[in-house]
């Protein structure tokens, strides 16, 4: 059974879908740990009131790479197949994706390339689409740009808001997101340039 890391910043809400997936049977992997770099990160309370190992770094304080190298020994510790960010506020540096190399998976609630970064529900509605979505990505080196694992799309409705769009989004994530972890772990896949490619079995 493939271990998971997870990584958060804050409410967990995809941690818990993925949390739920591995013990309802939908996804055939453990959490293996949770890290954090916020201290009171409700995602963070989840995994220990859940029973899962769970750590706080905080990462004022270090460069970046010092703070990425604590969070890797303790995944690594824990044995971690692959991290998973669930609304991890941090940018990866290169030194950890690099040793992490396709072992790290991202969720971001926007059709990327499209709104990457913060605030991708209200990039969506100030640019005036019609649909939006969510995708899961692997993670490099640059901003929520790393090969495509899944997308879904919703609509966007006339009289959304941001708070109304990100719900919407907000579900499909919890749906997508323990399915492609569940792909990504059963399955066999390459890489090849920008492409993930599943392999039939
Ligand atoms: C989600 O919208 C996710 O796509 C983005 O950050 C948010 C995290 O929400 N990367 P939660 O902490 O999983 O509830």
């Amino acid at each position: 059974m493939k271990r998971l890391g997870v990584l958060l910043s804050g409410r967990g809400s995809n941690f818990r879908a993925l949390l739920a997936a591995t013990r309802e049977g939908r996804l055939a992997a453990e959490i293996a740990v949770v890290v954090s770099n916020v201290s009171d990160a409700p995602g963070l309370a989840h995994a220990r009131a859940a029973g899962l190992p769970a750590f706080f770094f905080d990462h004022r304080g270090r460069t970046r790479d010092e703070h990425d190298a604590e969070v890797g020994r303790v995944l690594a510790a824990h044995a971690a197949d692959l991290v998973c960010l669930a609304g991890y506020m941090r940018l990866l540096g290169r030194a950890f994706v690099e040793a992490h190399a396709h072992r790290v998976v991202n969720i971001h609630p926007s059709l990327l390339p499209a709104f990457p970064g913060r605030a991708a529900q209200r990039q969506a509605l100030d640019y005036g689409v019609r649909v939006t979505g969510a995708t899961v990505h692997l993670v490099d080196a640059g901003l929520d740009t790393g090969p495509i694992v899944a997308q879904r799309t919703v609509p966007v409705e006339a009289g959304d808001t941001e708070e109304s769009l990100s719900e919407r989004i907000l579900a499909l994530e919890h749906q997508l997101y323990p399915e492609a972890v569940e792909r990504l772990t059963s399955e066999t896949w390459r890489i090849e340039g920008r492409r993930l490619i599943f392999l039939a079995r």
